[in-house]
């Protein structure tokens, strides 16, 4: 059968992560499955795989692709940042390693129907979680002009930040937003007709933040990386594949002062703690897909992947493990 979404970087995300094969591994964004039953065909024995996702499709589409693993594999419609209540609530205790593969799927760029996409007309709504929070829509609708700027700048990264935030205000005094098409129209009136030529849709930036924010992307993912020492056995690893400079700076500079061992802000020059490392980073730089694999599937282009190992002998007496 075919599925709507394409894992990236397969080969070395199961390399990185699956050390034990009779381990239990939890993927954190199960999506359409394609990790996971990459990571599924290699657990054998008393190995063991916990699905989440925030999206019910996603847990709908992947239990019926991961069925091969029977009684093997668990989906709960949760959030990576309570993995270690769920493993809990399982009794599944410690994990021998995570895989969180962050942003979106191309199922919910592409069919779910929520405005993800500036390619088409859907609902402002964005919500990778149907049931919970507040909507793009809302957002656009009830943000002031400099709370809006703010997100745009912060999350996007985008320039004209200012300007489309005051074009925004200025469109849904009239004619209020309600679809991603009439929003991506509000956008390309800001952008001179010159500047649109580029390989980016002028609403690129503009989406991504307004989806970071909806999700609270950057929150949940800092509360998993502070809690995931706690989560992992002894040698457990974590694989992170991000999609954007913002997640991946956290998690570059996350593993970083797990490997220095330090509790010490990363703006400071060095480690005032000394603390020993808790980590070990696989990699010194993060792992990016080759050409091969960007030209059979483009959204690989901006992947990047950072996995660390933690260190058995380090003594946690003081981390509260
Ligand atoms: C890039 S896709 C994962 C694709 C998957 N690896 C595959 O092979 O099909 C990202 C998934 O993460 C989910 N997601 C995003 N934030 C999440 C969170 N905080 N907790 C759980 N799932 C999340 C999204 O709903 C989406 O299904």
């Amino acid at each position: 059968m075919e599925y709507p979404h394409r894992p990236v970087l397969v080969q070395e995300v199961v390399q990185d992560l699956v050390t034990a094969p009779d381990g239990i591994y939890v993927d954190g964004t199960v999506g359409s499955g394609g990790h996971s039953e990459a990571i599924g065909r290699r657990i054998q024995g008393r190995g063991q795989l916990l699905c989440l996702d925030r999206d019910s499709e996603a847990i709908k589409i992947s239990k019926q692709r991961l069925s091969f693993l029977g009684e093997r594999v668990r989906f709960i419609k949760a959030s990576y940042a309570e993995a270690d209540q769920v493993l809990r609530d399982l009794g599944w205790g410690k994990t021998h390693g995570i895989l969180l593969d962050l942003g979106m799927s191309s199922f919910q760029l592409e069919r779910s129907g929520r405005g993800f996409s500036f390619y088409r007309d859907e609902p402002l709504d964005m919500r990778m979680d149907s049931e919970t929070g507040l909507t793009a829509a809302h957002l656009i609708h009830h943000l002031s002009e400099n709370e809006l700027e703010g997100i745009l700048r912060q999350y996007g990264e985008e320039r004209r930040a200012k300007a489309i935030a005051r074009r925004i205000i200025q469109e849904r005094k009239t004619t209020p937003i309600f679809s991603s098409l009439h929003l991506a129209r509000v956008i390309e009136s800001v952008v001179p007709r010159s500047r649109r030529l580029g390989a980016k849709h002028p609403a690129t930036r503009t989406f991504q933040a307004l989806r970071i924010a909806v999700n609270k992307e950057l929150e949940h993912l800092a509360l998993f990386l502070e809690k995931s020492p706690s989560v992992l056995c002894g040698s457990g690893r974590l694989v992170i594949l991000s999609y954007h400079s913002l997640e991946d700076r956290k998690v570059k500079q996350t593993m970083m002062q797990w490997e220095k061992g330090c509790q010490c802000p990363p703006t400071l020059p060095q480690c005032c703690c000394g603390k020993s490392p808790l980590f070990r980073r696989l990699h010194k730089k993060g792992i990016r897909p080759d050409q091969r694999e960007i030209e059979e599937n483009p959204r690989a282009r901006s992947a990047v992947l950072r996995a660390a190992e933690r260190i058995t002998t380090h003594d946690t007496s003081h981390q509260g493990l």
